[in-house]
C-alpha cells in the first residue's frame, strides 16, 4: 500500500470511496434525507483539477481505497474516507499520518477535525490517535442543506 497524492485519474474512485465511507458513517447517523456531499462527483474532481496536492489517497495496488483532504493552509482535516470494505486495516491510520506529517513539514502546529455529533466511531477513532474535544457548534451544513452538530476535535503537533 502506497500513500500519495492524488491525480485527475483518481476522480471516479475517490468520490465512490467517499460516498461509501460515508454513507456507513457519519450518513448513517443523519437523517435518510441527508446526501453525502461529494455523491454529485464534483467536489472531489475540482479539488484534484485545482490543487491535487489536497488530497493524499492510499492506493493498494493500483486501486485507490482511501483519501485525506485539508484545507489551503493544511491545518485542517476536512475529510477522511476510507472504503468500508477496506476498514480496520491500518489504511485510515496511515493516511492521518501522512496528514500529520506533511503538516508538520509545513510549519503547522495543530491539526483540527470537526467530526459530526453522534458520529461515535469517528469521533473515537481520532480520539485513540491523540484528538481532543475543543470546542463544539451546530452549523447549518452547505452541502447537506441541514442544522448539524459537530465536535471540534484538535492534535498539538509536537
Ligand atoms: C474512521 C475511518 C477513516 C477509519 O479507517 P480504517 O482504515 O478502518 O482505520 P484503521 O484500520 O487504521 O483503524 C480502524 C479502527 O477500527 C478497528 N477495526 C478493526 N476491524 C474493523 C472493521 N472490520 N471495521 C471497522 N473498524 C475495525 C481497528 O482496529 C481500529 O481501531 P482503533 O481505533 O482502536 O485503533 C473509516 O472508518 C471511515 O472512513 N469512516 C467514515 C468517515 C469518518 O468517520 N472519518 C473520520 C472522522 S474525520
Amino acid at each position: 500500500m502506497a500513500i500519495r497524492e492524488g491525480r485527475l485519474a483518481d476522480a471516479a474512485a475517490v468520490t465512490r470511496v467517499g460516498v461509501a465511507a460515508w454513507e456507513k458513517g457519519p450518513g448513517s447517523v443523519l437523517p435518510s434525507s441527508a446526501r453525502a456531499p461529494m455523491a454529485d462527483g464534483k467536489m472531489f474532481d475540482a479539488l484534484l483539477r485545482q490543487t491535487p496536492g489536497r488530497i493524499l489517497v492510499a492506493d493498494v495496488g493500483g486501486h485507490v481505497l482511501g483519501l485525506a483532504v485539508g484545507d489551503p493552509e493544511g491545518e485542517q482535516l476536512t475529510d477522511l474516507w476510507v472504503d468500508p470494505r477496506a476498514w480496520g486495516r491500518g489504511l485510515g491510520s496511515r493516511l492521518l499520518a501522512a496528514f500529520e506529517q506533511a503538516a508538520g513539514e509545513r510549519g503547522r502546529k495543530r491539526i483540527v477535525i470537526d467530526v459530526l455529533e453522534g458520529d461515535e466511531r469517528g469521533l473515537g477513532f481520532c480520539r485513540r490517535r491523540g484528538y481532543q474535544a475543543v470546542g463544539r457548534s451546530t452549523v447549518r451544513d452547505r452541502d447537506l442543506h441541514m442544522m448539524i452538530g459537530k465536535i471540534r476535535l484538535e492534535k498539538r503537533l509536537a
